[in-house]
């Protein structure tokens, strides 16, 4: 069952009830500016940073859900009720709502009364536009009243909801023509301030939550807008809102359109105030004169569209299968550029509270977003980088607003450095940029500890020799990037989290994942010495890589798979010998993208015993069988109840690793199986059980031991994105990024005739036609590169700034 439709032409996922199974959602804003909007005008918004800088309220959790945005009320005659349906939740005549890139459009009509809210924020500017189109669709005329309502968040949204004994006592605003100003706290330390405003002249306000909506009722049906009319009152403590009422008479058939500003303003220091008690407005008036016109936001608006155009341009697939085009070309790289935004700060499912910017989530973020922007990419690295510590380990997260590291939510995770070297790589590959390992960046954000990146690297590199185990393999800290498996933590604490818990100091706990990884990205640190002339390093870390190998083919295969890790007492896990948990997927991805195996049986064993024991309908089941009951010495893993998260769900995040791992041993048809049943576009066609969003990748989709397989949670905001887009881009399309060039080596379903793609690479367009006509799924039999044919697959990088043509025929 669907709930709406795709329309690639206006790249939007239209949804045609209000009723969808969850709150499906959608982002507002590029870079500093963030919003969240469901499509209910849901959500709220913040400064660069979820927690520290909230701008306006929303309560998860909440019942009834999603309760908490830009809500409009109409009131006419008797009735009132909302365009987004909810908050009043009364019966529309019409109800659409467009989610497209960086905007979101709710239409909702009742008693011929249209009202189309178009919510944006224009490319480099801190504010969210509200756009509304109110049409009078029946044949007499219509005196209405349109009040608008948001509500404050009072700066720090772990404060705002907890502390209360201060926060009613704070709470200041002023009030100026149609503007209602935000400003809570601008009297002391802040130099920021918000603001709503309205392009037109208002018959009233309310900036006092509980005046506007009557103590004891909720947003549904707010005593003012029952009323009828405003109380103009004036927020001192409390809960501070911003509602505008405004008189409209339509005559049959007229429209009027409404632009609201939702702002943000940060004053210097010393222009704080026009006087006394008076904030200094200047940047508010300039924001709001150059947003006055509807001309001036459709132009902006437009500049937002050619803005997403531009970046989509630069990867652009046809294989005639348009669940596949659609997920390539718009919304995969969408949400990879949301994921390089929030990194799993700000979603329906991450409060904004809980994490900042995650060291392993944002490295492997910008694998599925270098292309887009890659000079915000580099930046992103350096900034990594720069929380590294000396010994070449990493903070786990660093808070956007601060940049600097730090242990909120764990440390001591010994795969983060080897993600950094990924990142840098895929960095490289895609930009021929070799000066980012000149860059010095600091340890710890310490100016006064220094080191080139390339130094960076050769730490992150050394971090895991420098911490194997007994049998050779990496020890694994307190987890690696399966957060559950906390094979030190020994928690008995109901109180404590498994990611924050005292950990053993355990010398013993091995991990044959980051021992995979370290084989795949320590290849690439190798060249990266090679190619820097460091030939001495570049043997040493060799020789790292080759007895990894060994400790990997002696220590880490269990006969049709490679082990997860050895626990505490040095017994395997993800065994044939255990009791559950006898089979991971991670081991399976990373040791055959590493190349292991490949020569001897190993990898297509371990591939099909995926297959074999994890595959479902749903997609791949992280482990099987699940944990059924607590185990102490694995951790958090087991106390997932069986088909949930960690414990035996289908995490769209490694499931990739396993259709790359297919690509490298030829697989093509089971590469894109495994990709089609997680892809949001195929997972459409059954909403109704897959419950949230159809254009975007989630994090977990239930198992097949939950109790309703095949429910996903977590959207948005996931390392999916990222993958997902890499196995297929550079994998099943096999249109790759290499240190000389660009890559081209299919892996797809034999029966594909071949496909089209356009790829903007170092600064020149290729126009690449894949042709198969011998239907095999790997192997490039010629390669013609504007009329002349190539002696390989690896087309140079010509960054002449034009067009090649390039034709790849496969056999
Ligand atoms: C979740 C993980 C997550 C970790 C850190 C755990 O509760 O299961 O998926 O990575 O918390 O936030
Ligand atoms: C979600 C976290 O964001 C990510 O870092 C982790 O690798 C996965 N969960 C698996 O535990």
């Amino acid at each position: 069952m669907k709930f709406g439709y795709f329309d690639d032409s206006k790249r939007e996922y239209i949804i045609t009830t209000p009723l969808t199974p969850y709150p499906w959602i959608n982002y507002l804003g590029m870079q500093d500016f963030l919003s969240l909007i469901s499509n209910h005008a849901g959500g709220y918004c913040f400064y660069k940073d979820a927690r520290l800088r909230r701008i306006t309220r929303f309560r998860y959790n909440n019942v009834p859900l999603d309760m908490g945005g830009r809500y409009f009320y109409i009131k006419d005659g008797d009735d009132f009720w909302s365009p987004s349906w909810m908050p009043t939740r009364k019966d529309l005549e019409f109800y659409q709502c467009r989610h497209g890139l960086g905007y979101t459009i709710i239409t909702g009509r009742r008693n011929g009364i249209e009202v189309e809210q178009k919510f944006f924020v224009p490319v480099n500017e801190n504010c969210e536009i509200h756009h509304l189109k109110i049409t009078n669709m029946t044949n007499n005329k219509k005196d209405i009243k349109l009040f608008s309502f948001i509500e404050f968040c009072l700066w720090n949204a772990l404060d705002d909801m907890t502390n209360f004994q201060r926060n009613f006592s704070t709470g200041e605003v002023e009030i100026e023509g149609s503007v209602i100003y935000h400003k809570t706290e601008y009297r002391e330390r802040r130099n920021h301030y918000s603001f709503y405003s309205v392009n037109t002249p208002i018959a009233g306000f309310d900036t006092d939550r509980d005046t506007f909506l009557g103590l004891y009722r909720g947003f549904e049906n707010p005593v003012a807008v029952e009323m009828g009319k405003s109380f103009n009152s004036e927020a001192h403590g409390w809960s501070p809102i911003a509602s505008h009422m405004i008189e409209l008479s339509l005559l049959p058939g007229e429209t009027t359109e409404l632009i609201f500003i939702l702002g943000y303003i940060e004053n210097e220091p010393d222009k704080k105030w026009l006087k006394k008690g008076i904030i200094n407005k200047e940047k508010a008036y300039k924001m709001i004169e150059k947003f006055s016109k509807p001309e001036d936001v459709n132009a902006a608006f437009e500049k937002l569209k050619e803005f997403w155009n531009r970046l989509l341009d630069k990867f652009n697939v046809s294989t005639g299968i348009d669940k596949v085009d659609r997920m390539v070309n718009i919304w995969n790289q969408y949400q990879c550029m949301v994921t390089f935004n929030l990194s799993r700060s700000a979603s329906y499912f991450e409060s904004g509270i809980g994490r900042g910017m995650g060291f392993r989530d944002s490295n492997q973020d910008i694998l599925g977003f270098v292309h887009q922007i890659p000079e915000r990419a580099r930046e992103r690295i350096l900034d990594l980088a720069a929380t590294q510590l000396e010994d070449g380990g990493a903070y786990h997260q660093y808070q956007p607003l601060t940049k600097r590291g730090n242990n909120e939510i764990g440390g001591n995770f010994n795969d983060d450095p080897l993600w950094l070297i990924l990142s840098t790589v895929h960095y490289i590959k895609e930009t021929g940029d070799w000066t980012i390992l000149n860059e010095m960046v600091p340890f710890e954000n310490n100016p006064e500890k220094v080191g080139t990146m390339f130094e960076h690297l050769k730490r992150a590199f050394y971090h895991v020799v420098n911490n194997l185990g007994p049998h050779g393999l990496p020890l694994i800290g307190r987890a690696d990037w399966n957060d559950c498996l906390n094979l030190n933590a020994f928690s008995t604490n109901p109180d404590e989290s498994f990611q924050t818990c005292d950990n053993k100091d355990g010398k013993t706990a091995e991990s044959v994942m980051i021992a995979g990884m370290f084989v795949y990205v320590g290849k690439e640190f190798v060249k990266l010495c090679e190619k820097t002339g460091n030939f001495e390093l570049a043997k040493d870390a060799q020789k790292h890589i080759d007895n990894m190998k060994e400790a990997i083919l002696n220590y880490g295969y269990d006969g049709e798979w490679f082990l997860r890790a050895y626990d505490y007492f040095g017994n395997k896990v993800g065994s044939k010998e255990c009791d559950e948990g006898k089979i991971f997927i991670e081991t399976q991805g990373f040791c055959v993208m590493a190349g292991i195996g490949l020569d001897d049986g190993k990898a297509i064993s371990a591939l099909d015993s995926v297959k074999k024991y994890l595959d479902t309908e749903h997609g791949i089941v992280l482990v099987q069988p699940a944990f059924t009951e607590y185990k102490i010495h694995l951790g958090e893993i087991t106390s997932y109840p069986p088909g949930y998260k960690e414990n035996a769900a289908v995490f769209c995040h490694n499931n990739p690793w396993i259709m790359i791992a297919e690509c490298i041993v030829g697989r093509g048809d089971r590469a894109f199986e495994y990709w089609s049943k997680i892809a949001p576009s195929y997972r459409e066609e059954i909403s109704d059980v897959h419950k949230i969003e159809p254009y975007v990748y989630c994090q977990m989709i239930a198992g097949k031991d939950a109790y309703k397989p095949g429910e996903a949670k977590n959207s948005w905001l996931t390392g999916s994105a990222a993958w997902n887009f890499v196995a297929m881009t550079q994998w099943i399309l096999g249109i790759r990024p290499d240190f000389d060039g660009l890559l081209i080596d299919p892996c797809i379903p034999a029966s594909w005739e071949g496909f089209k793609v356009k790829r903007v690479f170092r600064n020149s367009v290729y126009n690449i036609e894949v042709k198969n006509p011998n239907k095999v799924s790997k192997g490039v039999k010629k390669v013609i590169v504007d009329g002349n044919e190539m002696p390989s697959n690896l087309i140079p990088a010509f960054s002449d700034g034009k067009e090649h043509f390039v034709q790849v025929i496969m056999g």
